[in-house]
């Protein structure tokens, strides 16, 4: 683990004392992870194996459920691991909050996710913060971890915690550390990738800091939760309109015909200024699709226009519509209309080695494909039997289809380690990924 002070003597920032580690006057012990979802869990994992104790709460029983018989996708553990470490000594699963006011550091990890006119729904972290005001009990350190607007920690904890009495730098210690997991990818685990802190104050940093630094390899301490908070906006708000740009040069390289991944695979040889992103289908999970849109609301709510960022997401929102266009177009070319076309989803997840299909652009597409009569299946050896499309209705995700039951297959995400040799036996394949090996039958979008 690393040396907070060096860190910070390196960084230079105003207003933190390299000595406050030494004088943070909180206990470590036990840690509450609120939320034991994508993030929490894993979270959880981590602190249990760094020798805390942990309660990991839930307001979801059949998560809680899954997560002790060790069904669920973790990111940080094997499921032998995983299993071994819920059921073992000092880790609690529990749907009560109540049990996790007892803890020293209290961790909130709630969903934040946007609904269907891409609005931020906060109903989750509203309550959450709710609970933990109403439960906090002096000493404690709390956290906030989910993505979120900028002045969300002060708003919806601060404020309630100093109406309740608290003296926050003395009473409680209260920070805002974003999340930077990075599902599917083994070398952008908890313990390896750094972490921002923005505490309410000095103190507030150093107590929220003594704690992450326990899971994480280093540490960026900033001057101020809203700083954490916005850091994390930029960051994905970074990638998603990269991606954007991305989709924008692919559709111009094919256009112009030339080979999009030559053209990216070159940009990419510059040694400085440029970051290679891929183009696709559009974008998933709980991060890209949602995270910027809490940026975007907070500005409208200032009148502030952010032009780059709007269209940047409007691009991504209706790149599924590009999909099903192209898909038709083929079709059309293949002399088969799109109403009664067999069509299979190669690839529900959001991307590779994961099972998480939220805010998938398969599941757009699979809803929009059906709309113009399409008959669609499905094949993602690590996304469960039954999935529900963008509409709400059921897509069967099975085994690798005979080639003479489909019309085309639509390529979102290939598992690494899954075989897909049979896709190549296929009459027609829209690549979305932009990764398939070329031949005959394989188009790219
Ligand atoms: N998934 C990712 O890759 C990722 C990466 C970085 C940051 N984040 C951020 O982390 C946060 C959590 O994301 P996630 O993917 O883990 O979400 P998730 O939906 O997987 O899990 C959240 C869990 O919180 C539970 N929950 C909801 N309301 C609750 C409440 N009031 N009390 C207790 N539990 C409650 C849900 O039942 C669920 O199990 C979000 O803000 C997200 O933006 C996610």
């Amino acid at each position: 683990m690393s040396d907070l002070r060096a860190d910070i003597s390196l960084l230079n920032f105003d207003g933190l004392n390299p000595r406050m580690l030494d004088q943070s006057p909180h206990r470590l012990g036990s840690v509450g992870v609120i939320g034991m979802g994508y993030v929490g869990l894993p979270t959880a994992v981590e602190f249990h194996r760094a020798g805390f104790e942990v309660i990991g709460m839930d307001v979801d029983a059949k998560r809680l459920a899954a997560i002790r018989e060790g069904l669920v996708d973790s990111v940080s553990a094997s499921p032998d691991e995983l299993l071994d470490a819920v059921n073992g000594d000092g880790f609690f699963l529990t749907d009560e909050i109540a049990r996790v006011a007892g803890a020293d550091v209290v961790i909130v990890c709630v969903p934040t996710p946007i609904d269907s006119a891409m609005v931020p729904d906060t109903t989750s972290l509203k309550e959450a913060c709710r609970q933990v005001v109403t439960h906090a009990r002096e000493g404690q350190t709390i956290i906030l971890t989910s993505t979120t607007f900028v002045g969300c920690t002060r708003s919806y904890l601060a404020g309630p915690l100093e109406d309740r009495g608290f003296r926050i730098g003395r009473d409680v210690f209260l920070a805002f550390c974003p999340e930077r997991i990075n599902p599917g990818n083994g070398t952008t685990g908890l313990d390896q990738v750094p972490r921002i802190v923005g505490g309410m104050t000095p103190e507030c940093t150093a107590a929220a800091a003594a704690v992450v630094d326990r899971i994480t390899p280093s540490l960026f301490p900033v001057s101020s939760p809203e700083a954490a908070e916005m850091a994390k906006l930029v960051e994905n708000t970074f990638r998603a309109v990269n991606i954007a740009l991305a989709n924008e040069f692919a559709d111009a390289a094919r256009v112009l015909e030339i080979d999009t991944n030559e053209v990216l695979q070159a940009a990419a040889s510059k040694p400085y200024g440029f970051m290679p992103f891929s183009p696709g289908a559009g974008v998933g999970g709980h991060c890209i699709p949602c995270d910027p849109h809490y940026l975007l609301w907070q500005l409208r709510s200032e009148r502030v226009q952010s032009p780059v960022i709007d269209q940047a997401m409007a691009a991504l929102a209706s790149r599924p519509v590009k999909v099903v266009d192209r898909a038709i177009d083929l079709l059309g070319q293949n002399l088969r209309p799109i109403r009664g076309s067999r069509i299979l989803l190669v690839g529900l997840a959001y991307k590779p080695g994961v099972e998480d299909v939220r805010e998938s652009p398969a599941l757009a597409v699979a809803a929009l494909l059906r709309r113009r009569g399409a008959i669609i299946s499905a094949f993602d050896p690590m996304v469960s039997r039954l999935v529900q499309d963008g509409n709400g209705d059921v897509i069967r995700n099975g085994n690798p289809p005979d080639p003479d039951d489909v019309d085309m297959a639509i390529a979102f995400t290939v598992h690494p380690g899954s075989d897909y040799e049979w896709l190549k036996r296929m009459p027609l394949v829209l690549d979305t990924t932009y990764r398939l090996d070329s031949s005959p039958q394989v188009v790219r979008l």
